[in-house]
């Protein structure tokens, strides 16, 4: 699919991608290609990085850098980004999208299978940011990806919820102490379940897409083209006056919470009742 924006929104920007070999990140890099962007994609599988900077390359090339690091390594993570700078020059945009996730009941999480989730998605946004930080360019984007359960708790999530939560606070955090003078504007992208990647396919596995989203009010999973959209408001200058905040899109899955969520179905049928009873007054 092709983007609903003015072509070129990043003509002559460098983005910094963590992720970026796969899923949401990918898309991502290739939707900021499609923009103008020359891309420095960041992913830990060395075969894996490297296939996607060729099916990215392929298409644009000389805009794609492939650049292997763990975002648990800040200094590996630093090197990546030194390098990516010096050879498409400074970031007008930096997305911190490696994460990590799997299922399981709290009580059976050791500690360091809390830790390896906290680690990728909490420390490694933090290590990204801090790592290409003395690489902004000036008014550069920076964006987070969240998660509903940084809002919405869900039973086997506590290490995904804790980290996500924790990266909503680094993003207002970093959005404060890095506007002002340096002009930096922090957000977070916080995508629901979307088709076609790992994190929306770990839930799905469980019940079926079509019943996982049938409470929400946009009853479906989103495609990965529309999250790259909204990655890339967020990496533009459309987005100029807009910092410290989350965007989700989710198809409003974080609106309700269980409570709510019974209210509504309480009320709906109420109201399907009162609307199928005889109207008062009228002869039996
Ligand atoms: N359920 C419970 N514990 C798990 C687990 C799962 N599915 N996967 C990993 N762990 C635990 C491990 O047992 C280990 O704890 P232990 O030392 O007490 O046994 C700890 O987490 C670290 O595991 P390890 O495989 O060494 O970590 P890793 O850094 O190589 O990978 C993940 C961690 C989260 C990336 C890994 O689970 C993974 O590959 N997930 C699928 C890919 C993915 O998450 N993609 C992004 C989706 S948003």
């Amino acid at each position: 699919m092709t983007s609903s924006f003015a072509p070129n929104r990043l003509q002559g920007r460098t983005a910094f991608i963590t992720g970026g070999s796969s899923g949401i990140n990918k898309a991502i890099a290739r939707r900021f290609l499609e923009h103008g962007a020359r891309v420095v994609i960041v992913a830990r599988e060395r075969n894996r990085l490297d296939q996607a900077a060729r099916e990215l390359g392929a298409a644009f090339p000389d805009a794609v850098l492939a650049q292997s690091a763990d975002v648990r390594d800040l200094a590996a993570l630093e090197a990546a980004a030194a390098a990516g700078a010096e050879q498409f020059g400074n970031y007008g945009v930096v997305v911190a999208g490696a994460a990590g996730n799997f299922l399981s009941p709290a009580e059976q999480l050791s500690s360091n299978a809390f830790a390896a989730v906290i680690d990728i998605d909490l420390k490694g946004t933090f290590h990204t940011f801090r790592a290409c930080h003395p690489h902004l360019a000036a008014r550069a984007h920076l964006i987070a990806i969240s998660a509903p359960q940084a809002t919405v708790p869900m039973a086997l999530q506590a290490h995904a919820a804790a980290a996500k939560a924790g990266i909503e606070m680094l993003v207002k955090s970093l959005a404060l102490e890095w506007g002002g003078l340096e002009g930096a504007r922090v957000n977070a992208l916080s995508p629901g379940l979307v088709a076609g990647t790992h994190g929306a396919d770990i839930f799905c596995q469980l019940v079926g897409a079509e019943r996982l989203t049938a409470g929400q009010p946009i009853p479906r999973l989103a495609t990965l083209d529309e999250v790259a959209d909204a990655a890339l408001f967020l990496a533009s200058e459309l987005a100029d006056y807009i910092t410290g905040h989350t965007l989700a899109i989710d198809g409003g899955l974080t609106l309700e919470t269980t409570a709510g969520a019974n209210i509504t179905a309480a009320a709906r049928a109420a109201l399907a009742a009162s609307r199928a009873a005889p109207p008062r007054g009228s002869a039996s």
